[in-house]
């Protein structure tokens, strides 16, 4: 059921907007502010009201002590969003009504809310605590900062969330996550109405979190974890800005840490089969004593986690770990157990049983659900493809969808924003590809399963659909260290945070480029690191000459789906490498917004906008100069002179883009050898593009010096168009 929109039932505001409405006819089109994710619906009028002080809050039925502390928040940020100073002084009156939701209904209508801003002030009636914190998200990004003074749009803005369940994961075992970057991620998240972090807390690498029972399981891997005083804290620190914290303990395989520390209760894989098999330890699923063991555990740890979902993994148990053990197959046999699948979902039904004594609701990844005979109310995360949101829905159960929108592979946000979680036939190999990779090696042929292809599938009823609770964008950590993670999760988190929220019907990647620099500037401005950690990360790699290579950064990217993976491709080969996070390709941003802003500059100087020509020929002319500067910095720097020929490249495109201006306002084709050469570069980066453009098959591809792709190439493609 969708919530209904409030306006339905509240009160038009009497004092908005005649007047604005009246000039609306007289006046030009209104330069509406950037709005990240797009609210159901937004009604602009001519005015704006000035921010000369704080804040004026009264409130309405609104008891949730979440919220004074939410208004201190929204003043300091009002104050880092316009440079204002805090002065005392009484600014705009923000009158705020809770309209209680009805309790137990669908948790969309607390989180619905709607904002009018006008000369009187700003009013904000929400179906709860959680639409005042939506709705306060709104209003920060109403902030205009334009002389003389920082001002609010006037506004009318109806607005409730598309899905229930907006998230993000980030894998904290890969890499440990500080405190600090785990919070700095959830400030984030408030301000683009993301409201569920799931936090993957156990694997072959470590487990983070103190155990009192087992407390040998922390000092696993490198023995980082957090104290459980500290988890408390984060909890409670999310929850104050609407995110639930869910945690994720993977059983029973990623079981490493386990087996480290007390592998009484686990098995080995006793021949690991490929260079994947990461996943050779699990729980030995035939002993009492595991399921004791789980129950201490598990129980200890949902004691410190008071959302109502757990996750309890499940994902990528290989057959071989239980399979190759004699007393599993006779376990299987007396049980009457005929496959893997069937011990798994035995595995799962009393892991459920277990987690339901505690109060929990599990979660478990799409493989949890493959038998169907788990209960029906054990929650189902989408990851291989889209596929299996159908087949979970299908199966009765409620399902995350994660499937193409695994940040961590390092696509641009276009990428990740083209997929609805509703579509099922949309992430994932498709069948020619299955075809052609089974075709490539015999590795490829054994890892490329049929789960990671996506068929075409009839669309969801809408009574499956309403079994989708939302969407989750994981980020697993393998090439992600701790300082990395702003930068990794955003500005592209904010694009998924309006695939989860809006309407289906946005869905339009150039307007999304078009307002994601917007967003990352204001997220910036309210704490956000991904900036900051760019230029550390550079200032490293070449201290006292940074500045030409962040230029460079500025328009490169990393190569992606785990080609920049050193580790894994070193064991393909039977190596075993330590990858140090130190590169180019480690500094450089996922999606280059500078790069997206050429391109759309470029297109509409091709399309006879010449007055973009100043701004392209500023960005061109530093580019073409920043190769020999980045030379003098990269000499006897050898991470650095990975790249030269990737900064040669970006010069000669420079240079290329410059000549085709050059030619296309003196009315004359550009020369056929100046064309030739930007050509040979041009195709030479579209290759190393395609390297990494699928899964798997990245791992075959050649891929580009240093591990970066060159973003501008569009861009200068569509200069190359308008010298013809
Ligand atoms: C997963 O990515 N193994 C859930």
């Amino acid at each position: 059921m969708r919530p209904r929109p409030l306006s339905s039932r509240s009160p038009r505001p009497m004092f908005l907007p005649l007047a604005g409405m009246l000039a609306l006819t007289a006046l030009p089109a209104i330069a509406a502010p950037v709005l990240m994710p797009q609210p159901r619906q937004a009604t602009w009028s001519h005015g704006a009201l000035p921010i000369d002080g704080a804040f004026a809050v009264t409130w309405k039925d609104c008891a949730d002590p979440r919220l004074p502390a939410a208004a201190r928040r929204l003043q300091d940020d009002m104050l880092r969003l316009t440079g204002m100073a805090l002065t005392g002084r009484q600014g705009p009156s923000l009158a705020v009504t809770c309209r209680l939701a009805p309790k137990g209904g669908d948790p969309r209508a607390e989180e619905a809310y709607r904002l009018t801003v006008g000369a009187d002030g700003v009013t904000l009636e929400a179906g709860g605590a959680l639409g005042v914190l939506r709705g306060l998200a709104t209003l920060r990004q109403l902030v205009e900062t334009a002389p003389p003074g920082a001002t609010l749009a006037y506004a009318t803005i109806d607005d409730a969330p598309r899905f229930a369940w907006r998230g993000l994961m980030i894998d904290t075992v890969r890499h440990f996550v500080s405190l600090d970057t785990i919070k700095r991620q959830i400030d984030a998240m408030e301000r683009v109405k993301l409201n569920v972090l799931h936090l993957h807390l156990s694997d072959n690498e470590g487990f983070r979190v103190e155990s009192r029972r087992y407390p040998k399981l922390q000092t696993a891997g490198n023995g980082q974890f957090y104290t459980q005083d500290q988890m408390r804290e984060l909890v409670a620190y999310a929850g104050e800005r609407g995110v639930r914290i869910v945690p994720e303990f993977d059983v029973p395989g990623h079981g490493g840490a386990i087996a480290e520390t007390y592998p009484q209760f686990t098995l080995a894989q006793p021949k690991p089969a490929n260079a994947f098999a990461a996943l050779d330890r699990a729980l030995d699923p035939t002993r009492e004593d595991t399921y004791r063991f789980l129950d201490r555990l598990l129980g200890e740890m949902a004691g410190l986690f008071p959302d109502a979902y757990f996750h309890v993994g499940g994902d990528e148990v290989s057959d071989a770990v239980w399979l190759d053990h004699p007393h599993v197959q006779a376990f299987m046999k007396a049980e009457g157990l005929a496959s893997k699948q069937a011990l798994e979902a035995r595995f799962h039904q009393r892991v459920a049983a277990i987690m339901r004594k505690h109060g929990k609701t599990v979660i478990g990844w799409e493989e949890i659900a493959v038998t169907g005979t788990v209960p029906k109310n054990v929650v189902v995360q989408a990851w291989q493809t889209s596929n299996a949101t159908a087949h979970a829905v299908r199966a009765g159960h409620r399902t995350i969808v994660s499937a193409g929108y695994y940040l961590d592979l390092l696509e641009p946000a276009a990428f990740h924003y083209q997929y609805d979680p509703l579509d099922t036939s949309a992430a994932g190999l498709t069948p020619a590809e299955a075809e052609k990779g089974r075709k490539l090696s015999p590795l490829m042929a054994a890892v490329l399963t049929d789960a990671l292809v996506a068929k075409p599938l009839p669309p969801l009823t809408p009574d499956e659909e309403a079994l989708v609770l939302g969407g989750e964008a994981p980020l697993w950590a393998e090439t992600i260290s701790d300082e990395m993670v702003d930068k990794a999760l955003w500005p592209r988190a904010a694009a998924m945070a309006e695939r989860f929220w809006s309407p289906r019907e946005v869905r339009d990647a150039d307007d999304l480029y078009r307002r994601l620099p917007t967003v990352q500037d204001q997220l910036r401005l309210q704490g956000l690191q991904d900036g900051d950690a760019q230029a550390r990360m550079a200032a490293r790699l070449a201290p006292g000459g940074a500045e030409p290579v962040m230029t460079l950064l500025h328009l490169v990217g990393p190569t992606r789906n785990m080609a920049h993976n050193h580790r894994i491709l070193a064991a393909l080969r039977g190596q075993k490498i330590v990858q140090e996070l130190n590169a180019l390709a480690d500094a450089a941003p996922v999606d280059s917004l500078v790069a997206r802003q050429f391109e759309a500059r470029a297109k509409a100087y091709a399309a006879g906008d010449r007055g973009q020509a100043a701004a392209l020929r500023a960005d061109l002319e530093t580019w073409r100069a920043n190769d020999a500067r980045f030379q003098a910095v990269a000499k006897g720097r050898s991470a650095l002179e990975a790249a030269l020929p990737i900064s040669a490249d970006v010069a000669a495109l420079a240079k290329a883009g410059l000549q085709a201006m050059d030619a296309a306002e003196a009315g004359k084709p550009l020369s056929q050898e100046d064309r030739t050469a930007a050509e040979a570069v041009l195709a030479r980066i579209a290759a190393f593009e395609a390297a990494s453009a699928r899964p798997l098959f990245s791992f075959l591809g050649k891929q580009p010096p240093a591990d970066l792709i060159i973003k501008i190439g569009p861009g200068v493609r569509a200069l190359l168009t308008a010298a013809r």
